[in-house]
């Protein structure tokens, strides 16, 4: 077993509970010997001697053999896992947005430097999706994933769906428990979704999947007439992030993140507020579901915690699915979406190409058809603020 010689950077929410979980675990052979933060003025709940604000007293430590990158900015965050590869270290990581916007450029430099870069925190927090991806369905076909992987949006959503909440009261709500950023930008509006999403599609079908082109929208737009409707069909309204191979195999492939309708019995509708929960679809196994908390000091540090250990036995992902682009997305597949509007709006009814419901009473109105997905990426008026858009997760 591999003796670890470990630089921290960031010492937040994360990287101070990795420290502490660290610091109750000596047998593990782990030892932390410097942390990097921004703010070296700031009192901290460590020994002033692990402190720096000098990023190279660990990337030009020779001594140190793994960083732990846990700092909020993805761009600096980069440049760091970027230097730590290229000098041999090991990389562990949470940071979903930096590793989504760098997937392939980081894949490759840790194939040339072999060193190993792992980053199961970076999707769903505690649940150990990429690792189960990678490793155990490794040769079942896999047809589908699909979850709530973002804890904040499905907190004010579970709120919503209550009808005791307004959206902004939600939000707060969310952020005076610590379930929701001060910035919840990349939260509510879908972006750290899609982020999620683009690795687990990696993770599952062995195709890089531009995050830039990945169709979605986040949870801003919902009303209550929206939650009403739910309530009468017997639905929920859950933000699902959603990578389905279609018939023609893992070489076409949908992908989206969109608030969606599930059934009040579905697994899915049953996992509420701040936690995840994903559905790996399968040709031989069916259905497996993975549960649990998706963000959070400790939930986190968990899966930061198995990475490292991990390392210990020199493991790596090996992508035996590939690291090929996917040629073709969205072409053929068709969705059934809600669209929900004020009765002024005017829509095209040609973009549906099957009307199955019409509703208008008088103040806010609703179409619900089948869209080609293609054809959605290719017109924009649903991105607005006043139009809801909700796919349905089951067939019509
Ligand atoms: N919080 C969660 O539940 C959660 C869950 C999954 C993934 N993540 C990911 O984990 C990462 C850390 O999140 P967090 O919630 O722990 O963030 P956080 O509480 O905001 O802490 C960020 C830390 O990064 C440090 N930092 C910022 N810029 C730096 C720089 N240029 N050099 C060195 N240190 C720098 C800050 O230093 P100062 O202390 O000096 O300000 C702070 O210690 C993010 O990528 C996030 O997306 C978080």
């Amino acid at each position: 077993m591999k003796n670890l010689t470990i630089g921290l950077f960031g010492f937040g929410v994360v990287g101070e509970g990795i420290y502490q979980v660290l610091q109750d675990k000596p047998g593990l052979n782990c030892q932390i010997k410097k942390i990097c933060i921004k703010d070296i003025s700031k009192r901290r709940n460590g020994p002033a001697a692990f402190f720096t604000d000098d990023a190279s007293e660990i990337l030009n430590d020779p001594e140190i053999n793994v960083v732990v990158e846990l700092i909020n900015d993805a761009t600096v965050a980069f440049q760091l896992v970027k230097k730590a590869l290229q000098s041999g270290k090991s990389v562990v990581s949470a940071n979903k947005k930096m590793i989504a916007e760098n997937h392939s450029k980081l894949i490759r430099l840790q194939a040339q430097h072999k060193v190993s870069l792992l980053y199961e925190a970076a999707v769903c927090g505690s649940i150990p999706i990429i690792r189960n991806l990678e490793e155990y369905f490794d040769n079942d076909m896999l047809s589908q994933v699909s979850g709530i992987v973002n804890g904040s949006t499905n907190y004010i959503l579970t709120k919503m769906a209550s009808g005791q909440k307004s959206y902004a009261e939600a939000l707060k709500e969310a952020q005076s428990s610590g379930f929701a950023e001060s910035d919840p930008t990349l939260d509510v509006n879908g972006t750290d979704a899609v982020h999620k999403l683009s690795i687990i599609a990696l993770h599952a079908f062995g195709k890089f999947v531009d995050h830039k082109q990945i169709l979605s929208k986040g949870i801003t737009a919902l009303s209550a007439a929206d939650f009403q409707f739910a309530k009468e069909k017997g639905l929920k309204i859950k933000l699902l992030a959603n990578a389905t191979t279609t018939k023609n195999g893992a070489n076409e492939q949908h992908h989206a993140v969109f608030p969606t309708f599930v059934k009040a019995e579905s697994t899915l509708s049953q996992v509420d507020n701040e936690y995840n929960g994903v559905l790996v679809g399968s040709s031989l196994a069916d259905e497996q579901f993975l549960y649990g908390k998706g963000a959070g000091r400790f939930p986190t540090a968990s899966a930061v915690l198995s990475d490292i250990s991990a390392l210990r036995y020199n493991y790596k992902y090996e992508f035996r699915k590939g690291t090929s682009t996917a040629s073709k997305t969205d072409n053929l597949s068709f969705g059934t979406y809600y669209i929900g509007f004020d009765k002024d709006e005017k829509i095209d009814l040609l973009i549906f190409s099957k009307v199955h419901e019409q509703y208008s009473n008088g103040k806010r109105a609703y179409v619900i058809g089948d869209i080609k997905n293609e054809h959605l990426k290719k017109i924009d008026f649903w991105k607005k603020d006043s139009i809801s858009i909700i796919a349905f997760g089951f067939n019509l």
